[in-house]
C-alpha cells in the first residue's frame, strides 16, 4: 500500500549528486567496464527488497508515473495536457523516456529525477536502436539475409554499446514480426517470412543487446515487439486489421516471441492492430494468457506509441479511462506516449476498478529494471558530449562486413560463351559508366530507422567506386539519370552517353530509405518513377547492365530479371555501403547472401511466402511455368481449375533461400540415418531424426554457401505447409572441396500445433531436404511412427 501523504525523502539516502557523478566521470566508467566481467551474473539479493521499500513509500500518482513514458520533443504546455517534462519529471509523473539520443540530454533530464522527484527514482531512457545507433549497419531484413545470428549478435552489441554510451540503455528491437508481404513497409526491419530463421534472428539480437548481464553499463534492454500478428496487416496497409487463426498465431507468429522470451528479453511491446477483432494492446489473451500464464514471462510490456489510447478509435473504450482500464487489465505495464496511465489509474485504483496488486505488480517491473540496470548507483551517461565522435574504425569493420555477407546475387547471367558478367574484371583501361539515383544518395544508404546515424558518415557506391577505377587504372563515368520518384527523364541523354562509352554499366536503383519502414506501406511494388524507363534506355545501348538494387522490401522488377546481366539486393546497406558493394562487385568477397523473404512477380501474388500449404489443387510447377509464359491460359483444360492465376504464374521471380555466389556447388541427395522412427522417442527426447548431405563446391572459387534444411510433414492431423526451414548452416568451401552437411531433426523441429490445438510430434511421413534454396533439393523420406 501506498502512503496516503508522501513523505520528503531526501537525496543524500541515495548519495550525493556529486558523488554520482564523481562515480560516472570517464574514470570511472573505465573501471565499470574493466570490472563488468565480474559483476554478479544475477540481479543483487537486495533488489526486491529495494524494491518493495521504495512500494512501501509511493503514493498511487507516483506509481502510475512510474508506469508513463513521455517521448522528449512532444509538446507541452496549454492544450496538450501535458505540463512541462521538467516540472512532470519532478513531479514523479514519468516513468521513461523516449526519443532523447544524446548524453547531456540525458543528464539534464535525469538530474531532475534523481534530484528533484521526491523518491529519487532515475528514469529509464528508452529509443528506437533498431540496426545501429551511430554505426549503422543494414536495414535488419538485410542483416537477416546473412543467415548468421553471430554476427548480427554482434552487430547488437555494437548499437548496445554506443547507445549506453550516451545513457539509451533501452532498445525498441528486435522487431520479431512474422513479414509475409511485401507491401508492408516494415517488412525492412524484420527477418523476413520464416519462423524458425526469425526465432533464431530475435535470439541474436537480444544477446547482443542485452549482453551478459543488464547490470553491464554496455547492456541495454531488448524490446521484442510488437506483440503480436502486427505483421499480418490486411493488405500490406500499416495499422490495419489482422485476423488470425490460432493455429497460425500460434505456428507461425508468436514462434519469434517465444524465442525471445526464452533468451531473457527484458521486454515486450504490444502492437498496434487489432487481432481477432481485440486491440493487441488491450488483448488478454495473448498478453496475460499466452505471454504470461503460458511463456511465465515476468518482464515489462510497453504499449506502442499511443495504442491504449486507440483501443479508443478501435471502438472498445468509450474514453481514456476505459482505455487505460482495458489496456492495463489486459496487461500493458508502460504507457508510450498516450499519458492515460498517469492520468487514469490512480483513480482506476481508487474506485477499484483496478487492482492495487496489479499496479504493484507492474510498477514492481518497472523498478526491477532500473535496479537490474544499476541507474540507482549511476544513473548518469557516463561519456559526455561524445554523440558527435565518429563510429570507431573496428564498429566500421564489422558494418562493412555485415553488409558484404547481407547482399543477395539474384541473377548473373553468362552472355552466351562467356563467364558471368560479375565479378567485375578489374583491367587497366576499362571504363564503368555508373548510373542512377541511389548510387551517390548518402542518406537513403541508412534505410528507415538510422538512430544517431548521419549521411556525412557514408560511403557511397560512386564514391568506392571512384577510388577503385582509379587505384586500378580504370575509368568511372557517372550519371544520375533520374530522381528515384517523378517523371523527370531530363538526365537519360547523359545517362545513355556515358553507357555508350563504357565497357559496362553499373545502375544504382530502387526504393528512398525513408520510403520504407513505419508507415511506409506499397501498393506498388515497381521501381518508382522513371528508373525502370531509365533501365531500358541504358540496356538499349546493348552495353552490359549489372543492377545492384537498394530496397527494404522484395521489389517487382520482372523486366529487370529477364533483361540485365545481373542483379544485386543490396538492400540499404549502411555506412559501409560503398566499400562492402564494391569489393563484392571485384570479387573481393563472394556473395554469400539468401533472400528471407520471397520476392514477388507482380504485387498481386501478395502476399506470397514460400512456407504455404500446398491447396487440395496445386498447381504442378512445370505447369505453372510452362501455361501463363505460353499466352493463353485460360484454356489449360486440366490445369484450368488448379489453384493459380490465368494472368500470372503462381512461382515467385525469386524464391526463398535463393542466392547466387561467384562459385557453384553441387548437393547430393539427402540421405537418412534411419528410416523409421518412433513419434513417442522424438517428443521424449530420446529420438531425432538425422539427415545429411555431401555438399561440393564444384567451381573454381572458394564460397561460403548456406546450406538450408526443409522439411514436410504429410499425413498428419492439420495440413502443414509444402516447405518449412528447420535448419541452415553456413560453410566455408575451398574450390573442389566436399563436406557432409548434417542437420538433427528434434522434438522442437518436427513438432506442431496440432488438431487439439497441443504442440506435439505426430505419426507422419517426413520428407526431409537439404536444398540450396526453398525449391530445390532431393528429400529422403522418413516414417515417424506411432
Ligand atoms: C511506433 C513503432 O511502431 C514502434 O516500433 C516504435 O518502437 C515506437 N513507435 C517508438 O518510436
Amino acid at each position: 500500500m501506498g502512503p496516503d501523504r508522501p513523505a520528503t525523502i531526501p537525496a543524500a539516502k541515495f548519495g550525493t549528486t556529486l558523488d554520482r557523478m564523481r562515480f560516472t566521470s570517464a574514470l570511472g566508467y573505465l573501471l565499470l567496464l574493466a570490472t563488468a566481467g565480474a559483476l554478479p551474473a544475477r540481479p543483487s539479493p537486495n533488489r526486491d527488497a529495494r524494491v518493495e521499500d521504495l512500494l512501501q513509500q509511493m503514493t498511487l500518482e507516483e506509481k502510475s508515473g512510474q508506469l508513463n513514458q513521455y517521448s522528449a520533443g512532444q509538446p507541452t504546455g496549454p492544450g496538450t495536457h501535458r505540463d512541462s517534462y521538467e516540472t512532470m519529471i519532478a513531479s514523479g509523473q514519468v516513468g521513461s523516456l523516449l526519443n532523447v539520443t544524446r548524453a547531456e540530454e540525458v543528464n539534464r533530464y535525469q538530474r531532475i529525477a534523481v534530484e528533484r522527484s521526491r523518491l529519487h527514482i532515475p528514469l529509464l531512457f528508452g529509443l528506437d536502436v533498431i540496426h545501429g545507433f551511430r554505426t549503422i549497419f543494414p536495414v535488419n531484413l538485410g542483416l537477416s539475409s546473412t543467415f548468421d545470428p553471430a554476427l548480427i549478435e554482434e552487430t547488437a552489441r555494437v548499437a548496445a554499446e554506443e547507445a549506453a554510451a550516451q545513457g539509451i540503455r533501452w532498445t525498441f528491437s528486435p522487431m520479431v514480426d512474422v513479414a509475409r508481404d511485401a507491401r508492408w513497409g516494415r517488412i525492412a526491419e524484420s527477418a523476413g517470412e520464416d519462423p524458425y530463421l526469425g526465432s533464431i534472428m530475435a535470439r541474436a539480437y537480444v544477446r547482443g543487446y542485452q549482453g551478459r548481464q543488464l547490470h553491464d553499463p554496455t547492456s541495454i534492454l531488448a524490446c521484442a515487439k510488437h506483440f503480436v500478428g502486427y505483421g499480418a496487416a490486411e493488405a500490406g496497409r500499416d495499422y490495419n486489421t489482422t485476423d488470425i487463426s490460432e493455429r497460425s498465431l500460434r505456428q507461425v507468429y508468436l514462434g519469434p516471441f517465444h524465442a525471445s522470451a526464452e533468451a531473457g528479453v527484458a521486454t515486450f511491446m504490444s502492437a498496434f492492430n487489432s487481432l481477432d477483432g481485440v486491440p493487441a494492446s488491450a488483448n488478454a489473451f495473448t498478453l496475460h494468457d499466452v505471454l504470461r500464464g503460458e511463456w511465465g514471462f515476468s518482464g515489462l510490456v510497453v504499449s506502442d506509441w499511443g495504442a491504449v489510447e486507440e483501443t479508443i478509435s478501435h471502438g472498445i473504450a468509450a474514453d481514456g479511462a476505459t482505455a487505460a482500464r482495458k489496456s492495463f487489465l489486459a496487461g500493458v505495464d508502460m504507457d508510450m506516449e498516450s499519458g492515460l496511465y498517469v492520468s487514469e489509474l490512480p483513480g482506476l485504483v481508487r474506485s477499484g476498478a483496478v487492482p492495487r496488486q496489479e499496479l504493484d505488480e507492474s510498477v514492481r517491473r518497472v523498478l526491477r529494471l532500473k535496479v537490474d540496470l544499476g541507474l540507482f548507483e549511476n544513473p548518469y551517461a557516463p561519456v559526455d558530449g561524445s554523440a558527435t565522435v565518429r563510429p570507431r574504425a573496428e564498429s566500421r569493420g564489422l558494418a562493412q562486413r555485415a553488409a558484404e555477407e547481407s547482399f543477395v546475387l539474384l541473377k548473373n547471367a553468362a552472355p552466351q560463351g562467356q563467364a558471368p558478367i560479375l565479378p567485375l574484371a578489374s583491367r587497366p583501361g576499362r571504363t564503368i559508366a555508373l548510373i542512377g539515383p541511389l548510387a551517390d544518395s548518402a542518406r537513403d544508404m541508412l534505410g528507415c530507422w538510422s538512430a544517431q546515424g548521419i549521411p556525412s558518415d557514408v560511403i557511397t557506391l560512386r564514391t568506392a567506386l571512384a577510388e577503385r577505377t582509379a587505384a586500378e587504372g580504370m575509368r568511372l563515368l557517372y550519371a544520375e539519370g533520374s530522381k528515384i520518384l517523378g517523371n523527370d527523364r531530363s538526365g537519360f541523354d547523359e545517362a545513355v552517353r556515358v553507357a555508350r562509352k563504357a565497357d559496362v554499366a553499373i545502375l544504382a536503383l530502387g526504393e528512398q530509405g525513408d520510403r520504407t519502414g513505419e508507415g511506409a506501406s506499397r501498393a506498388h511494388l515497381d521501381l518508382d518513377g522513371q528508373q525502370e524507363k531509365l533501365l531500358e534506355a541504358v540496356h538499349a545501348t546493348g552495353k552490359p547492365v549489372i543492377v545492384v538494387l537498394f530496397s527494404g522490401r522484395p521489389l517487382t522488377v520482372a523486366w529487370a530479371a529477364e533483361h540485365a546481366n545481373a542483379i544485386v539486393a543490396a538492400w540499404f546497406p549502411g555506412v559501409e555501403a560503398g566499400p562492402a558493394l564494391v569489393r563484392m562487385l571485384f570479387g573481393d568477397v563472394n556473395p554469400s547472401g539468401r533472400l528471407t523473404a520471397t520476392w514477388p512477380r507482380a504485387v498481386g501474388q501478395e502476399p506470397l511466402y514460400y512456407n504455404a500449404l500446398n491447396t487440395g489443387r496445386p498447381t504442378p510447377p512445370a505447369v505453372d511455368a510452362r501455361e501463363v509464359t505460353s499466352g493463353d491460359a485460360t484454356s489449360i483444360g486440366a490445369y484450368r481449375f488448379t489453384s493459380r492465376y490465368i494472368d500470372e504464374r503462381n512461382a515467385p521471380l525469386f524464391p526463398f533461400g535463393h542466392g547466387l555466389s561467384y562459385t557453384t556447388y553441387a548437393y547430393s541427395a539427402t540421405s537418412a540415418g534411419a528410416r523409421r522412427i518412433s513419434a513417442a522417442a522424438i517428443s521424449g527426447g530420446r529420438a531425432s531424426v538425422k539427415v545429411s548431405a555431401s555438399v561440393t563446391n564444384s567451381g573454381k572459387r572458394e564460397g561460403t554457401e548456406v546450406v538450408q534444411c526443409y522439411i514436410r510433414l504429410t499425413g498428419t492431423s492439420v495440413a502443414r505447409p509444402a516447405s518449412e526451414l528447420k535448419g541452415f548452416q553456413r560453410i566455408r568451401l575451398a574450390p573442389g572441396e566436399t563436406r557432409r552437411v548434417e542437420f538433427v531433426l528434434t522434438r522442437e523441429e518436427l513438432s506442431f500445433w496440432n488438431i487439439q490445438m497441443k504442440s506435439v510430434v505426430e505419426p507422419a511421413t517426413l520428407e526431409a531436404r537439404i536444398a540450396p534454396d526453398s525449391t530445390r533439393g532431393a528429400g529422403v523420406s522418413v516414417i515417424i511412427e506411432p
